[in-house]
């Protein structure tokens, strides 16, 4: 084994990134066997020096995060700080003064991966990435390297815990979006503003992130379509269950099935219970990969949290220092097939709509004819009347797979019927 230590870099020291240096000490030995040589904690860059951070020797605190990228002596940086500046300029700074790059940051990734990677690229560095999504679960090196031979076709998944934690809770106890919101934040699992996650951009940037490995393309955040949870209503949960299926946030990455084109969405979505991914319960992520060859893989576990994105962290940084050893790098950017991102209006799939409509003959028939004049066809339709006596009843109709663009028409069309009052929700059922 070599002695002499490789160097570690690390921005950041809270929630992940001091579980990445406990770990670095608590595991060294271990670490620097499977290695071949020891990993030293050379620096630790933070915004509040005062801290008390225990285990870390003060003398490696910095506030200079720049100087400890450019030190020249680095081997290795470790970039838990998030967002996309000043993340981006000490990555890239990093790579021009010979270091290789572990990253946790999902927002840059999906915003400009494309500079790290070239970036990388121009120095003959590594980037890795892997904590970036879905936490401690593997996933971007399955997709890099163990299905580097294989055609992926799909990827669907759940990749943001505090939204499935809400969406979990309303469907267990039938409490609306804002009671499981209130609940998820006094135990920890939504942020006071919790608008990232509920509004689905932190889902979307790890949809951008997959898509673009998965399909060998470039796929940015602006290239994902997006929905939130919000407007998820304990009548939709309620619903779904009706259908036998539970409502879940999905991150979908679809090749088109010419082969053409992908896209990239996350929406909420109704899937049937019998699907592997309507089982997972409270904050845990799951990840459903549909490849040609391998067929169909979950990959299932705790997608957030200190400790399991710090496994991630500690697993590519295992890879890198081997690599720095052997004089190699891993993969770099693949994105040879060059395919273009479609608009949501292209993408096909099912639909649940509920309609408030007036209660009298002829009405059924009006409904359909507006399907049938978008080439949307119906599936089921169930209807109910109110018990208020107001001459309203509830129509639910479940579509076959239709684009979105002629579900949207259609939708358009429904709103300017008299005797339809109100369209109460519209939710695609995927996973069939
Ligand atoms: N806030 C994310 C989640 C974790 O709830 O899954 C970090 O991506």
């Amino acid at each position: 084994m070599r002695t002499r230590p490789l160097k570690v870099a690390l921005l950041g020291c809270g929630v992940v990134g001091s579980e990445v240096a406990r770990i670095m000490t608590t595991h060294a030995s271990d670490l620097a066997a499977r290695i071949g040589a020891p990993v030293e904690l050379a620096g630790v860059a933070v915004r509040r020096p005062s801290k008390v951070r225990e285990g870390i020797d003060p003398a490696l605190i910095t506030t200079d995060a720049t100087a400890l990228v450019k030190r020249g002596d680095i081997d290795v940086v470790i970039e838990v700080i998030g967002g996309i500046e000043p993340a981006r300029t000490l990555i890239t700074s990093a790579f021009e003064h010979g270091a290789s790059v572990v990253s946790a940051n999902k927002a840059l990734l999906a915003e400009d991966g494309a500079t790290l990677y070239a970036a990388a690229e121009e120095h003959g560095k590594d980037l890795y990435f892997e904590a970036a999504v879905a936490g401690a679960i593997p996933l971007i090196r399955p997709l890099r390297e163990s299905l580097a031979g294989d055609k992926v076709n799909r990827v669907l998944g759940i990749v943001n815990g505090t939204t499935n934690f809400i969406l979990d809770k309303m469907d267990s106890s039938g409490a609306g979006y804002s009671e499981a919101l209130d609940e998820a934040t006094a135990l920890g699992y939504a942020e006071a503003d919790p608008t990232a996650d509920v509004e689905g951009f932190d889902a979307a940037a790890k949809a951008a992130i997959l898509a673009g490995i998965a399909f060998h393309t470039r796929v940015r955040l602006d290239d994902v379509y997006r929905e939130g949870l919000t407007d998820v209503s304990a009548a939709d949960i309620a619903s779904a269950k009706r259908m036998g299926c539970t409502v879940k946030l999905l991150a979908i990455c679809e090749r088109a099935a010419d082969g053409k084109s992908v896209t990239a969405r996350v929406h909420p979505a109704m899937i049937p219970l019998s699907h592997p991914l309507a089982s997972v319960r409270e904050a845990y992520n799951a990840v459903f990969v549909e490849a040609e060859a391998a067929g169909q893989l979950m990959f299932y576990g705790p997608g957030a949290g200190g400790s399991p994105t710090a496994s991630a962290v500690l697993g590519d940084l295992v890879a890198v220092c081997r690599n720095r050893l052997a004089e190699s790098t891993g993969p770099g950017e693949s994105a040879y097939t060059q395919l273009p991102v479609s608009p949501m209006g292209d993408v096909v799939t099912r639909y649940h709509i509920s309609l408030d409509v007036a209660d009298k003959p002829g009405v059924l028939a009006q409904v359909a004819t507006v399907f049938a004049e978008h080439g949307v066809s119906i599936d089921t339709v169930r209807q109910q009347g109110r018990q208020d006596g107001n001459g309203e009843a509830s129509l639910v109709v479940v579509t076959h797979r239709a684009p979105d663009a002629a579900l949207s028409g259609t939708v358009e069309a429904l709103r300017k019927l008299d005797t339809v009052r109100g369209v109460a929700s519209i939710m695609r059922v995927e996973g069939e």
